[in-house]
């Protein structure tokens, strides 16, 4: 069946390039229909749009669409992904705080597709602590960005901001549109983030786990029609929408959390970095020094369970269990080792240190399984999440 891009334009210099992602959107077998803000028509007519689309291109929230008295809502039901390009900081803002006053944004909070985002704007714009906040609370819905890098401004400045190529924003919309429901019916549970065990009220152990790779994992088995259940130790991340969320703290938390949904679940990925112990007394007040220098200076610790070995080992033959190992050096020998002892069906080998694995947004990691191990290329959190998840399903059939 044809697809359908519902392509927002808004109103900033770039917006020339918007009738080149329509062109190159149609060249690849999509229908598009165009949305333009009224700053957008101060730029281009909607004329334009309209020879190019040959249909009626919507802009005003009380225009007469032939045969339809609430166009914001025909549109969303229409699309199969909507995409803003360019998306300036106005727009961009609006989406974020579910700001509804014009057709566009209208459509974009009535829509159930996918959301794509190119931004377009100034680099103290793009740089600006509110923009930047709002793309984290888009991405953390799982809006995609399509971001240029670097480059030479309209207004004269370098930096980030410029609209991407319309070549790469059409590839990104047509990899998008081909996302298919094939986890539709499946039970994801991911477990994400560091776990912290406490030592007295102030003090803690934990480790520097961001929690981005399991949130990327949790929002792409969403998108490919899953029920999601994500296990979280404490991150800087918004809830992932739609997924089920348990928000936990300690490793024995996340052991029990865990445990309420593993049974249920057709497909496991163990992403969290827990803690292999917890201070075996953790004190109910605040250590003092001096006075509680043996306390401090001797933390005696327990073993903590490994909830990933705990749960594989009594895993149906049906249920594909996904765990990880992050390593300085050997991966694949260590994570061969850690497959084996965890009863886990494939590990994700993670080289880290060096800039590389935690709190960054790309990773490189080997598949690892028993009898052999595949290496995927520099890729970031978003690709890989939907490799380990194309793995997981391959095993499940
Ligand atoms: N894991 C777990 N529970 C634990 C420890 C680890 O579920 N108590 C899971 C992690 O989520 C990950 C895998 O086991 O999927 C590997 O974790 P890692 O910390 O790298 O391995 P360890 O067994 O702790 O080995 P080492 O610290 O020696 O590398």
């Amino acid at each position: 069946m044809q697809k359908t891009v519902v392509l927002g334009v808004t109103g900033c210099v770039a917006i020339y390039k918007a009738c080149e992602v329509l062109r190159g959107l149609q060249k690849a077998g999509v229908r598009v229909k165009v949305v333009m803000t009224k700053n957008a028509t101060e730029f281009i007519q909607p004329a334009m749009f309209r020879a190019l689309m040959r249909e009626p291109v919507a802009v005003g929230l009380f225009d007469d669409a032939p045969g339809d008295p609430i166009h914001h809502i025909s549109l969303a039901k229409e699309a199969d992904l909507f995409l803003v390009a360019p998306c300036t900081a106005n727009v961009m803002a609006k989406l974020a705080h579910g700001i509804a006053d014009d057709l566009l944004t209208t459509t974009a909070l009535a829509t159930t597709a996918p959301i794509a985002i190119a931004p377009a704007m100034n680099v103290n714009m793009y740089d600006h602590v509110a923009t930047q906040e709002n793309m984290q609370t888009l991405k953390a819905r799982g809006v995609r960005f399509i971001d240029a890098g670097e480059g030479y401004l309209a207004c004269g400045d370098v930096g980030r901001g410029r609209l991407a190529e319309p070549d790469d924003i059409v590839a990104a919309a047509i990899e998008m549109l081909e996302v298919t429901h094939d986890l539709a019916g499946k039970h994801v549970l991911v477990t994400a983030g560091p776990t912290v065990e406490p030592i007295d009220p102030a003090r803690y152990i934990s480790n520097r786990s961001s929690g981005k790779t399991g949130f990327a994992i949790a929002r792409a088995a969403l998108n490919r029609g899953a029920k999601v259940t994500l296990v979280t130790g404490p991150v800087a991340l918004g809830d992932v929408e739609g997924a089920d969320m348990a928000r936990v703290t300690t490793a024995l938390q996340m052991r029990d959390a865990v445990d309420a949904a593993f049974d249920d679940a057709d497909i496991a990925v163990f992403s969290a970095a827990v803690c292999d112990a917890r201070p075996s007394n953790p004190s109910k007040r605040k250590l003092k020094k001096g006075a509680d220098d043996e306390a401090l200076m001797h933390i005696e610790l327990t073993e903590n369970p490994d909830i990933l070995a705990t749960m594989a080992g009594r895993k149906r033959p049906e249920q594909v269990v996904v765990g990880f190992a992050a390593e300085t050096e050997n991966v694949v020998a260590n994570a061969r080792a850690k497959l084996e002892r965890k009863h886990a069906d494939m590990i994700v080998g993670n080289l880290v240190g060096e800039g590389r694995g935690f709190a960054t947004d790309e990773n490189e990691v080997v598949f690892v399984y028993a009898d052999r191990e595949r290496r995927l290329p520099l890729m970031n959190k978003d690709d890989l999440a939907h490799a380990i998840l194309d793995e997981a399903l391959e095993k499940l059939e």
